[in-house]
């Protein structure tokens, strides 16, 4: 499984297309995506190993966070708090507001986390990892875990019952119900590996498999039906906060949305950025967020399937709009979520842009660089920005939070500091 799985990251980066003209903010697939429930942020984790909180209305990134020594493989909003991360590393992190450091870290698995809930109330966070446990720890007393044994490899997906108990799937074909306070486990086995799983607020349980089959049980784990989505592995899965809703994304691009009491399959995701590896319904349930290979957040129509368009910032599109057709306003929209032009508009995930060239590296007032950046000695020209994407951040700039990335044309590199120079002075 860790292999399989590995490989089919290195497959699919392969088929990620170089550098191009759309937004985007993460240097690698997006593996993780989650929704406040005020539906105003969300947070994406990526092979890159680095989490993105997203302001939804504006479609800026207002930060970077580098934590995790790993891909961030799952994310969990957390009312009243903020964003919970679960990565490669093992480790969990949880983040408040837009800091720049955990608020808390949670350890103790011993393999990568792959999939993460939090109760209805927000008092519990589960974590399943291909450690072969379910670890329930208590958000509110002293982080203290209770460790779910059973699964008999990797463990794909983790989610609460409305009861309280918890739900987990695993590469080992079964499906568990742990009672929420002890006893054994009810085992449901199944006909193929599984990834993740799901539950609605009338406590039926989703869960999707490697055979391309959605599953539905009812609470107690009774066989209520199944779903054709395709023929390969179903990767990511999702469901609305009102459970009318399911979305399921199968490994070779198709992501079919669900009316879970019609049994049936309403429309199928029509256009760009297919294969997804996450999905999140936005709170309304009419809009749904992927992420997939292509490194971007997209929005799609929850109704009718068609692509709405990557959440793309208002602020700075007047500008952009203003030097349309200039091929270095062009490749600037790889850089729009996270960096403004003027003084006026500040920093955002990354400090702004404006007076960059003759600037010294880590000197933007007001942003909290990292360490990398502040100990490092370049004065930011044509020559070195056009060289910091032509080599990328992680090998000109090691260490820093910026998410890697390069720029494969020289004529693009120079279009983009040309226009620079005009338009942060
Ligand atoms: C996902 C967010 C993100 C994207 C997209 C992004 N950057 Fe950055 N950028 C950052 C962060 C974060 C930093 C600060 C790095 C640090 O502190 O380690 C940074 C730093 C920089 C710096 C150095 C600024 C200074 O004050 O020293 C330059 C120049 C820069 N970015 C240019 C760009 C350009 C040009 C693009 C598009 C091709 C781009 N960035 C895309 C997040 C981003």
């Amino acid at each position: 499984m860790l292999n399989a799985a590995r490989c089919l990251a290195c497959s699919l980066l392969l088929l990620a297309p170089a550098a191009g003209q759309e937004l985007r903010g993460h240097g690698g697939p997006v593996r993780a995506v989650a929704v406040s429930a005020d539906g105003r942020t969300a947070m994406t984790g990526s092979f890159d190993q680095s989490a993105i909180l997203w302001n939804m209305a504006a479609g800026t990134a207002d930060a970077v966070l580098r934590f995790h020594q790993g891909a961030v493989n799952a994310v969990a909003a957390i009312a009243g708090l903020g964003f919970a991360t679960g990565a490669e590393d093992g480790r969990i992190a949880l983040w408040r507001g837009n800091a720049a450091e955990p608020a808390q870290v949670i350890e103790g698995h011993k393999g990568p986390v792959s999939a993460l809930a939090i109760s209805a109330d927000g008092s519990r966070l589960a974590s399943a990892s291909w450690d072969e446990t379910v670890r329930v720890a208590s958000l509110a007393g002293n982080g203290e875990a209770k460790v779910l044994e059973g699964h008999k490899g990797p463990v794909n997906g983790v989610a609460f019952m409305p009861d309280g108990n918890v739900v987990s799937s695993g590469y080992d074909a079964t499906l568990r119900i742990w009672p929420a306070d002890a006893g054994p486990a009810r085992i449901i086995t199944l006909p193929a590996p599984l990834n993740g799983v799901v539950v609605a607020p009338d406590g039926e349980i989703a869960v999707a498999a490697a055979d391309g089959r959605l599953r539905l049980f009812g609470p107690d784990g009774e066989a209520r039906g199944e779903i054709v989505i395709g023929e390969t592995p179903l990767i990511a899965l999702a469901i609305s906060a009102d459970g009318t809703a399911i979305a399921a994304g199968g490994l070779r691009g198709q992501v079919a949305l669900i009316d879970r009491r019609a049994r049936s399959i309403r429309a199928t995701l029509v256009g760009p950025g297919l294969p997804v590896w996450s999905l999140a319904f936005l709170p309304d349930g009419r809009q749904l967020l992927s992420g997939g290979a292509d490194r971007l957040v997209r929005r799609w129509n929850a109704v009718t399937g068609e692509h709405v368009g990557t959440v793309v910032p208002r602020a700075g599109e007047d500008l952009l709009a203003a030097f349309n057709g200039e091929r270095g306003a062009q490749v600037f929209r790889a850089c729009a979520a996270c960096h403004t032009l003027t003084a006026a508009d500040g920093n955002r995930a990354g400090p702004t842009l404006h007076g960059i060239f003759g600037r010294r590296i880590a000197s933007a007032p007001g942003y909290a660089y990292s360490d990398a950046f502040r100990t490092m000695d370049i004065v930011w020209t044509k020559e070195t920005v056009a060289k910091l994407f032509e080599i990328g951040p992680a090998a000109y700039t090691p260490g820093t939070k910026m998410p890697e990335q390069t720029i494969g044309s020289a004529q693009d590199r120079q279009a983009l500091v040309d226009w620079l120079e005009k338009v942060t002075r």
